[in-house]
């Protein structure tokens, strides 16, 4: 639900961090065949968190905490195609908007403005034809858009209520997307129908996927986004599958299960290394800490685990340190998530890394997305992850620096887990962290019984 009086505190709370206007465009969706046959439309997510509501072709532009909306009336032609729909001034009034203007009324209130680029090439141009000027951001610079995105990361990184709820209302859906998927696999024969089972839930509670879904038996293709294959007896099923609300706003979950409702020993052993791993560092989660060091605990954990089953050798904090543990968990362990699955990544690093921090070139830290110290009302994922990837173990780069530190004939026992990644979405609280996504088992029993 939209609340006005959230949306004007946002408007507020910038007006304290910068002392210009600013002018936030939502996007339009591209055509496909012809004009009106367009691609799926999704607001721009900065303008979203001010807006409120997903308003295509609209531009709002904000000073001193006041808002005035710009967007054209539907052509008088247009209720043949697309019935009646909401004239500006109402939703001025549903959004808190303190003006309202047709579109061709901008280019005189862009005086000052700073502005943060959007993705879609076509509002992009209009963006610089209207401001003329280019749109580029540099970490280093210090130019009015530059302090717009700090100004907006401050605020984006701890979330308001309406955000949590928001969020929470996501992961509902995509807790529920996930029970259906586990539950009725056994009567699927592809990864297709298992996609179609949560996505078809999803549309049914009138949201969309907050990415595209990865629902995949080669789960060690970490953006797998092909479902093609069928499922077979002794595989795992790996699905990353996240609901995003009317509003925008995204949940982010991976779950992996064995096809035939029963883990392998070898599956069940990689398993329950992963959801050491994820534990672990679920509890480790609260505020002053730094997300780096989570990874890093996920990372030691990992490499404990694949020691204690042999197909590591030597001592865990040491194969750490050579980056031993990222040939078989080669991503960070999650990311920032709220309006955007990975929150803010339309900026860079510039979101997921504390200031004067870059990422690492060492191959165990490299995909690392954040990088900040944990505060209260912060949302971010603990995704840990085994993989199988064939790039890596099969290239002799890895093979040599590695060589010694793998027991590749043991690593052949355990050749029918080629990906499982386990993926849940934490609140940071005062004390601690929250599991917004509790409601889904996570323990390969729970995950047997329900496929039962
Ligand atoms: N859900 C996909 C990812 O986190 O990259
Ligand atoms: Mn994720």
């Amino acid at each position: 639900m939209i609340n006005i009086q959230s949306l004007k505190n946002r408007r507020k709370k910038l007006a304290q961090l910068i002392d210009f206007p600013i002018i936030l465009w939502s996007g339009k969706a591209p055509s496909r065949n012809f004009r009106a046959n367009h691609y799926p439309f999704r607001a721009n997510s900065h303008f979203l968190y001010f807006a409120g509501l997903p308003l295509e072709n609209s531009a709002i532009r904000l000073e001193n905490g006041n808002l005035d909306l710009f967007m054209d009336n539907p052509h008088p032609d247009s209720t043949l195609w697309h019935g009646e729909t909401p004239r500006r001034e109402d939703i001025a009034l549903q959004i808190g908007a303190d003006n309202e203007y047709p579109m061709k009324d901008l280019k005189e209130q862009i005086e000052g403005v700073a502005t943060v680029p959007v993705q879609d090439t076509f509002t992009y141009q209009k963006q610089r034809e209207i401001l003329q000027r280019s749109l580029c951001f540099d970490e280093q610079s210090e130019d009015i858009d530059d302090q717009l995105m700090k100004a907006i990361i401050t605020l984006r990184l701890v979330h308001d209520e309406m955000a949590l709820t928001e969020i929470k209302k996501a992961v509902k859906i995509s807790v529920k997307a996930h029970t259906i998927a586990i539950k009725s696999t056994k009567k699927c024969v592809t990864e297709a129908q298992v996609r179609a089972a949560m996505e078809s839930y999803i549309m049914s509670q009138n949201m969309t996927c907050a990415y595209n879904s990865i629902v995949t038996v080669n789960g060690e293709v970490l953006h797998n986004e092909t479902y093609n294959n069928p499922l077979k007896l002794g595989d795992l099923l790996l699905a990353d599958v996240g609901a995003e609300t009317a509003l925008g706003w995204a949940s982010d979950i991976t779950r992996t299960w064995p096809v035939n409702g029963h883990f392998s020993s070898s599956q069940r052993d990689i398993y329950d290394v992963v959801l050491a791993a994820h534990d672990a560092c679920i509890e480790a989660t609260k505020p002053g800490v730094e997300y780096r060091e989570i990874h890093l605990l996920a990372a030691k954990i990992m490499a404990e685990g694949l020691v204690n089953l042999g197909i590591l050798k030597g001592d865990p904090d040491t194969l750490v340190e050579k980056d031993a543990h990222a040939i078989f968990f080669p991503h960070g362990i999650g990311h920032l998530l709220g309006l955007d699955v990975h929150d803010m990544e339309d900026l860079g690093d510039l979101a997921g890394y504390q200031e004067g921090r870059t990422r690492s070139d060492r191959f165990g830290l490299k995909y690392l997305r954040l990088d900040r110290p944990l505060k209260a009302g912060m949302v971010v994922t603990i995704e840990p992850g085994f993989y199988q990837v064939p790039a890596i173990l099969n290239h002799p780069k890895f093979q040599e620096k590695y060589y010694n530190d793998v027991n590749w004939d043991k690593l052949k026992q355990f050749s029918d887990v080629r990906g499982i990644r386990i993926e849940d979405d934490i609140l940071v609280t005062e004390t601690g962290a929250e599991i917004l996504t509790q409601n889904l088992p996570t323990q390969a029993d729970e995950i047997e019984e329900m496929m039962s």
